[in-house]
């Protein structure tokens, strides 16, 4: 039996919190270890409780003082976009056509695509990411590239081939039935397979005919299993563009809502300028709404109202969207998120920031039997986060008091730097790596 220790100081939550300190929320073990058999937790607890279960051969890992923490998770970002990061002043529309549909033509090229998801995936283990929901091109190699690295790294990640059929280069349509056909094919080589997990993406109302909503609504009929990942009401601008090229639906959620793709597994990007009757609908059926906070300020799309989902009972999760979005880091993400509320008078506390990248996003999953809280039977995804990475962060934490002042710390000022290590499924991946630092031959 492979067994691992990991000791720390132990924090994972139960549910969501209900204010700054809410004691209830979590579970936290000051000198705490997590027992890994075969790659899932098998306990978690105090370090003293949980060492006499350890057999005589079980490894021990030492992170104190750090804390560790279930795997971060990322619920919307595009693997394709790993180099389109930082694209100069473009709102949506503009920068889509500008430099993303520029930058996702070279997926054609099966060793690019190789090449770019390797770098991905480390990047996001670096971040303390451990799955993610992501974007491949509308090339079926793309998401060849995609499962084959999460799968060299064991990593649970779900995604999917972009289906789009007007309003891009030609180089990125597909059709109706093309776009059919290679879900379809895709979704029965790598759904399932592993950790692995199929999300069928329709990229957005512009970019997708009449006929290939219904394709995707087929699709969905007949894969219920599978996730879905469509944009919603990110920019102005493109509200009008959608709306009008659906002139019967009543507004841009109603577009999606007649081909049946709003549902619990179905995870909508953005959510900005919504009326509470579509809101509504999301509560209704399910559907989540993705805060991308790095993204939404750097495209200059907007604020998301994240307590106008709550008071109308919808379902929300967290999300880099990179190449929108500036940083791997869901740390990062956090503190940008910190402000957008902030900025319309709305409290997130540290507690809930990392309940979120945590529990939050794997509820928003349907996945918390499996991820983002370390219980007995989940898989062993973790990261360990040093509090001190950097000068004027161990400076600061020179006069912290708290558990809850400590986490606020990590997410304004920490980053890719605070990750001391991340396992999957109890495998390390961190400091055991020798990290990137090639380029495609
Ligand atoms: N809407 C449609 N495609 C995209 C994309 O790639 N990024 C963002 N931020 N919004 C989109
Ligand atoms: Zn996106």
């Amino acid at each position: 039996m492979n067994e691992l220790l990991i000791r720390g100081r132990v924090l994972t939550f139960l549910k969501e919190p209900e204010g700054i300190d809410d004691t209830g929320s979590y579970r936290f073990f000051e000198d705490g270890a997590v027992l890994v058999r075969n790659g899932k937790v098998a306990d978690v607890g105090s370090y003293g409780d949980i060492a006499r279960q350890a057999g005589d051969h079980a490894v021990i890992a030492d992170h104190r003082p750090h804390l560790v923490l279930p795997g971060l998770i990322d619920t919307h970002l595009h693997f394709p976009q790993t180099q389109a990061i930082a694209s100069y002043g473009a709102k949506l529309l503009e920068w889509l056509n500008t430099y993303i549909f520029v930058e996702e033509q070279k997926f054609k090229a099966p060793e690019h695509a190789d090449f770019i998801a390797g770098r991905f995936m480390d990047e996001l283990l670096s971040n303390g990411t451990t799955t993610a929901v992501a974007y491949c091109s509308v090339h079926a190699e793309s998401v060849d590239a995609f499962f084959t690295a999460a799968e060299e790294r064991n990593m649970l990640m779900i995604g999917g081939k972009v289906m789009m059929d007007r309003n891009a280069p030609d180089a990125l349509r597909d059709t109706p039935q093309k776009g059919y056909d290679e879900t379809k094919h895709l979704i029965g080589k790598w759904h399932g397979r592993g950790r692995a997990h199929y999300a069928i993406s329709p990229r957005f109302a512009i970019t997708s005919t009449p006929e290939q909503m219904e394709m995707s609504r087929a699709l969905v009929a007949e894969h219920p299993d599978c996730y879905v990942q469509t944009h919603l009401s990110e920019n102005r601008d493109e509200v009008a563009f959608a709306t009008s090229l659906y002139p019967e639906a009543k507004d841009y959620t109603d577009i999606y809502a007649r081909y049946d793709l709003l549902r619990r597994k179905t995870l909508l990007g953005h959510c900005i300028y919504l009326s509470d009757r579509e809101i509504s609908v999301l509560a209704e059926t399910g559907a989540v709404g993705v805060f991308c906070p790095t993204s939404n300020l750097f495209l200059g799309s907007g604020l998301f109202d994240r307590d106008r989902f709550d008071r109308l009972g919808a379902r929300h999760c967290v999300a880099t969207d990179v190449g929108g979005g500036t940083s791997f880091s869901m740390l990062e993400t956090m503190d940008e998120a910190y402000k957008i509320l902030h900025l319309q008078g709305q409290r997130l506390s540290p507690l809930n920031s990392f309940y979120m990248m945590t529990l939050g996003n794997a509820r928003a999953l349907d996945l918390d039997h499996r991820i983002g809280s370390l219980h007995a039977g989940a898989d062993a995804d973790i990261v360990v986060l040093d509090s001190r990475a950097k000068s004027a962060m161990e400076l600061r934490m020179q006069v912290a008091s708290s558990l809850v002042e400590e986490l606020f710390i990590l997410q304004t000022m920490g980053d890719d730097r605070s990750v001391a290590e991340v396992y999957v499924a109890g495998t390390p991946m961190k400091r055991s790596k020798q990290f990137a630092g090639s380029t495609l031959q």
